[in-house]
């Protein structure tokens, strides 16, 4: 069936206006973007890159910006220059524009429990604030966490105590977290209340960077601006919901990282479960990010505890083989779990997620699979149940397996168009003081609450991961929850 998909793009645009903490201050003071932990393997691959791409699209610009790395390792400005280089588009080739954003890094070694490197760095900031006239009070100072979170508190306290901005004349200081933020509720908790006396919520931006992605980001506008689905997204049409996340290597390096988290805790109790939030809340009373967050509250605080035999848990042969991995870990690399939403939307309706390393291909999409048209008259020639589809990654695409297939594939519709990538969306946030993006405490603890109980059990050895090929589906037993859960292959 030929057909055409519309729904709408948000892409960024330098004329968005958010709402900010001080609405209405005019923001006039220089930026600062300070990196810790710049010496990384995030801070190379992701957050220094996504930089270069707004300041290439003149998001940043170099009359009002100044990026710091900060660091125990002791290097120059040039060596960190030279680490990062290599991963920016063009890098190798030199180019002018990463030529002039590679000398807008400064660099400063200290430690992260000490005042002297972040008095230090509070001088080189000042520094350059002075450098640009910034009037005492305007200046905005963006610190990015790419540090393990162990670290969090300590970094926190230095922060507040040595390198706040000094006034608050529409000026201000922000906090971006990564990932894993705790092992558990309790600690997670724990790091929330430690933060959280330092900082007020509006200035802690916890990242989850699959709420920058394209798809993510519309799901909202899909879900809701287009009257096509508000009557068939319930449990009356659909049968189920998978939410899927595959990768096509292993953990590569960060077994060590890797083996004291566990898929569950590195994928699905973030990432998965933010799209399954998105993909599950009602209808927010405005896109406040405070009104979708309340939303997406109620959907978590609405899922049933997990049963253990709607679990399965895989690791991949070659796993152990990792000199950082003990011999005898029980750390998952795939896991498939059912979650079930007790609310009028969604009772009946298994929402599952599934992820796993060194599988077969690398993909994440949503899979939403509707009910059996009643009284068929095509049955014997097997018409397959309608599904609709949405792509994360790779190749971003949106299509609806009708009799046949309607499809909106993102690289042909949108020919041209270069979609940021997810860090550069979720920094422009913050700079801009949108947190519609960023996970609220409030929903960081109702997802902590719903995945604890199950990773003590796995924690303590009390469900096993099975052996599964590498390259391959993951063991078969996940097939097998799939069908109990009436899922059925289309
Ligand atoms: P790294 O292990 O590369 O650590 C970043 C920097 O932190 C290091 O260069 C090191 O700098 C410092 N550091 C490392 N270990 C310690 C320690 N035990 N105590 C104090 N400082 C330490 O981590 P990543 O860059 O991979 O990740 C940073 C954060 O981002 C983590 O929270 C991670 O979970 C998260 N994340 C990472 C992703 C990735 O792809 N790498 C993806 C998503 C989230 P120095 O010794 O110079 O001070
Ligand atoms: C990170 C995980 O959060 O997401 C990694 O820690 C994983 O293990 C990565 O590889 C996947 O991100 P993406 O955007 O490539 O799907």
């Amino acid at each position: 069936m030929a057909g055409e998909w519309h729904c709408e793009k948000r892409t960024l645009s330098k004329n968005e206006s958010f709402p900010r903490e001080n609405e209405n201050m005019i923001e006039t003071g220089c930026l600062s973007i300070i990196v810790l932990g710049a010496s990384g393997d995030l801070a190379k691959k992701k957050t220094f890159p996504a930089l270069f791409n707004l300041y290439r699209q003149g998001f940043l610009q170099s009359n009002e910006v100044h990026i710091f790395g900060y660091a125990r390792t002791n290097i120059s400005d040039e060596e960190l220059r030279d680490r990062i280089r290599g991963y920016l588009p063009g890098g190798k080739e030199r180019t002018e524009d990463v030529s002039n954003f590679l000398q807008l890094i400064k660099y400063v070694s200290g430690s992260y429990d000490a005042p002297e490197g972040f008095q230090a760095l509070d001088k080189a900031i000042s520094g350059h604030e002075l450098s640009k006239n910034s009037m005492d009070g305007t200046s905005r100072r963006l610190f990015y966490l790419a540090l393990p979170p162990s670290v969090y508190p300590p970094v926190c306290k230095m922060i507040k105590n040595y390198a706040m901005n000094k006034y608050d004349l529409g000026g201000w200081t922000r906090i971006v977290v990564e990932k894993p933020f705790g092992k558990d509720l309790a600690s997670a908790e724990q790091l929330s209340s430690q933060i959280g006396e330092l900082f007020e919520e509006p200035q802690i931006y916890r990242i989850d960077h699959y709420l920058g992605k394209e798809l993510v980001q519309n799901l909202l506008v899909l879900r809701f601006a287009n009257r096509f689905f508000l009557p068939l997204w319930n449990r009356d049409n659909i049968a189920n919901v998978q939410i899927v996340f595959r990768e096509d290597f292993g953990t590569e390096g960060r077994g060590g990282y890797f083996d004291q988290y566990g898929i569950i805790r590195d994928i699905i109790q973030n990432h998965l479960l933010q799209v399954l939030c998105l993909v599950a809340m009602e209808k927010p009373v405005s896109m406040k990010p405070e009104h979708i967050r309340d939303e997406k509250v109620k959907v978590l605080q609405s899922v049933v505890p997990i049963k253990d035999d709607e679990v399965v848990l895989g690791q991949y042969e070659g796993y152990k083989d990792d000199p950082t991995v003990p011999d005898n870990s029980n750390t998952p690399t795939f896991a498939s779990v059912i979650l079930h939403i007790h609310n009028e939307r969604w009772e009946g309706v298994p929402f599952i997620l599934k992820a796993g390393k060194a599988l077969i291909s690398r993909k994440a999409e949503i899979r939403v699979q509707f009910k059996d048209v009643p009284g068929d008259i095509f049955k014997c020639q097997k018409q397959g149940r309608n599904e609709f589809v949405i792509r994360l990654q790779p190749s971003e695409a949106i299509y609806m397996k009708l009799t046949s297939e309607l499809d909106l594939s993102y690289n042909q519709r949108y020919q041209g168009v270069v979609i940021p990538e997810a860090y550069e969306r979720l920094i422009l946030d913050t700079i801009k003081g949108d947190q519609q993006h960023f996970v609220r405490r409030d929903e960081l603890k109702a997802a902590w609450e719903i995945f604890t109980p199950l990773l003590h059990r796995i924690d303590d050895g009390e469900i096993k991961s099975l052996p599964y090929k590498p390259r391959s589906r993951g063991p078969a037993e996940a097939d097998v929850l799939l069908e109990k859960a009436g899922y059925v292959q289309t």
